[in-house]
């Protein structure tokens, strides 16, 4: 179908085989235009024995019945309508549904590198109106051609039954209606889409001459500028008024073809009469016919030329459907269920974006059991460090070694399920409490849901809130306070038992009891286990095993608290100008 030269034919084939698995809906609703399509050309076909039999033959009886059938076939017609625009609607939106599943599926496959470098906003377009127009395009748009192909065809097939040699004219003539009326309204679209490019180019032309005018006045551009902002505007002009010209001449066009058609009928078909070959009212009907196919024309002209966008949103999503996860599993990747918790970082290379190099080189090994705090000033690659083990991006150069062994021979489902990561800014998701703490273990029974709870000293703050453990949280958890988010997802990752525990701390200030409860859960959960903690709070720095400075993604500074403080660097700095505040105000406490 390539009417104007650029549609797809693999992208159209692709959006059909959406529709295969609803093949009952698609069954449906084909068969009800069929029907619409098979009794409303019957009921056109009537005119000519409502004049030949009824009315030139003066039978009233037979009139009577006539009139019947014809009020049958509006029923008839009625149901069937109802019947195609509710199997039509009931399709659209399973193929919506369906394509907003598989892609959530598969945005959740990506990986992070993906999402640092796609806007949520672009995303969001893509779920929404590109599936929008998609599921459309397989619905209303694959309705009106369906019914525009059997309206045709009926009735040129009750045109044949009035008179052969007219009906083959017909089939001439509808043709190159059709064609030429579709030809001309992708002409339309596409001078349509030649102005708004021209406009949006001199919206942005006025904006950036505006905004630099001091530039332009300095450079004296101004004489260069007019002639580049004059030329646009002549285009504009142009392109606007061919589309005026071609759309205004649009329905004149479809009207003399008609009246072509209806020209060749009158003179034929009156000739046809004289000589016995047809009766007046088979060439009433005729005419019906050929006014009655004028609108299926004009709605496959229309579909044909709105195919071409939703094809483009087609493209788009199934661009993104074929997008490979950047991190994907070795075919022999391991499952394995636990870890004992060494962390090895040898000789890592790592950059967000290239020519930017985050980590050139990194080593650093974390012995299993090992509680290993981070600090350093903002910026440094703590958060990359981190992010790093999870395996959320891979590294240029080097690995990280979990266990001796290199972590992309461990599936990412092993990584994901034994590794527990404690974020910055806790995200819950919008439900009860209770479905956040299980949101890692959703076997959980109650008790080690509870258990869990404890252990987290999150429980008695739990049953503190009105609805205890049933409480709605919000949409990212805005009904609860920093610290109560942070302890419901610390009872998350107790639940979740994982055999590394990577926490990034936040720095908000909680109130004291808070902050206390928040502490003996933390050493319940790190207990035991390797964790890297990003470490602002002074209280985490002391009870960890060693700690780290990090800055500018090396390592400046190693040691326990107390070697630290005696090196006077950065860490020392740091102890002085912060922690020793945070440290008298806890021992007021
Ligand atoms: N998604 C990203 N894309 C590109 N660059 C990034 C990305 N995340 C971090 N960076 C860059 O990597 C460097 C290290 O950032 P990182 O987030 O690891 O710092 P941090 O030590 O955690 O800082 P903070 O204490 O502020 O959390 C910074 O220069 C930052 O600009
Ligand atoms: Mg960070």
């Amino acid at each position: 179908m390539n009417f104007s030269g650029d549609f797809s034919g693999r992208t159209i084939r692709r959006i059909l085989s959406l529709t295969l698995p609803h093949w009952k809906m698609l069954l449906g609703f084909s068969l009800c235009i069929a029907l619409t399509a098979i009794t409303e050309s019957t009921a056109t076909y009537l005119t000519k024995l409502i004049i030949d039999r009824g009315i030139l033959a003066k039978d009233y009886i037979y009139l009577r019945n006539l009139s019947l059938i014809h009020l049958g076939c509006f029923v008839a017609t009625s149901v069937f309508i109802f019947g195609f625009i509710y199997f039509a609607g009931r399709l659209g939106q399973l193929l919506q549904f369906d394509m907003r599943e598989k892609l959530f599926n598969h945005l959740q496959e990506l990986s992070f590198s993906f999402f640092d470098r796609t806007s949520s906003g672009w995303l969001l377009a893509r779920v929404t109106s590109d599936t929008r127009r998609i599921a459309e395009l397989a619905s209303w748009m694959l309705l009106d051609i369906i019914w525009a192909t059997f309206n045709i065809i009926f009735s040129l097939i009750y045109m044949g039954t009035i008179n052969v040699k007219l009906a083959l004219m017909m089939l001439i003539i509808v043709p190159l209606l059709a064609w030429s009326s579709i030809k001309f309204k992708s002409y339309i679209i596409k001078e349509f889409r030649k102005v708004r490019s021209i406009n949006s180019r001199i919206t942005s032309a006025y904006s950036e001459n505006i905004n630099g005018v001091k530039v332009v006045k300095a450079l004296t551009r101004e004489g260069t500028n007019a002639r580049i902002f004059g030329n646009l505007t002549e285009e504009m002009y142009e392109a606007s008024f061919r589309a005026a010209w071609l759309s205004g001449l649009f329905m004149p066009v479809v009207q003399f073809i008609t009246s072509l058609a209806l020209g060749v009928i009158i003179l034929y078909g009156g000739w046809e009469i004289n000589l016995g070959g047809m009766t007046i009212g088979g060439f009433r009907a005729f005419i019906a016919f050929v006014s009655f196919m004028i609108w299926p024309i004009q709605d496959l002209a229309r579909v044909f030329s709105e195919m071409q966008q939703a094809i483009a949103s087609a493209e788009r999503v199934f661009a993104l459907l074929d997008m490979d996860p950047e991190i994907g599993d070795d075919p022999d990747a391991s499952d394995r269920a636990s870890f004992k918790g060494k962390i090895e970082f040898r000789e890592v290379d790592f950059s967000y974006v290239v020519d930017n190099p985050i980590l050139t080189g990194f080593n650093l090994t974390v012995p299993a059991g090992q509680t290993l705090a981070i600090v350093g000033p903002t910026g440094g690659g703590k958060t990359t460090l981190a992010s790093l083990i999870s395996r959320y991006y891979d590294p240029g150069r080097g690995t990280v070694y979990l266990d001796d062994v290199d972590f992309r021979r461990y599936t990412q489902k092993a990584l994901q399920s034994r590794i527990g990561v404690v974020l910055q800014t806790p995200h819950l998701f919008s439900g009860t409490i209770r479905e956040n703490i299980r949101y890692g273990a959703p076997d959980a029974a109650e008790e080690e849901i509870i258990a869990a709870a404890k252990r987290a000293h999150a429980h008695d703050m739990i049953l503190n809130l009105p609805g205890g453990y049933e409480e709605q949280v919000g949409e990212d958890g805005t009904l609860l306070s920093v610290g109560q988010k942070q302890l419901i997802s610390l009872a998350r990752t107790i639940l979740a038992n994982p055999d590394i525990i990577i926490m990034d701390e936040a720095t908000s200030s909680i109130d004291t009891l808070t902050e206390q409860n928040i502490q003996q859960g933390m050493e319940e959960l790190l207990k035991d286990r390797t964790s890297v903690v990003i470490a602002h709070r002074l209280s985490t720095i002391r009870n960890a095993d060693r700690i780290i400075v990090i800055e500018d993604g090396k390592i400046t500074e190693e040691g326990n608290h107390r070697e630290l403080l005696r090196q006077g660097g950065h860490y020392h700095h740091l102890y002085t100008s912060q922690f020793r505040r945070e440290h008298s105000s806890s021992m007021l406490a």
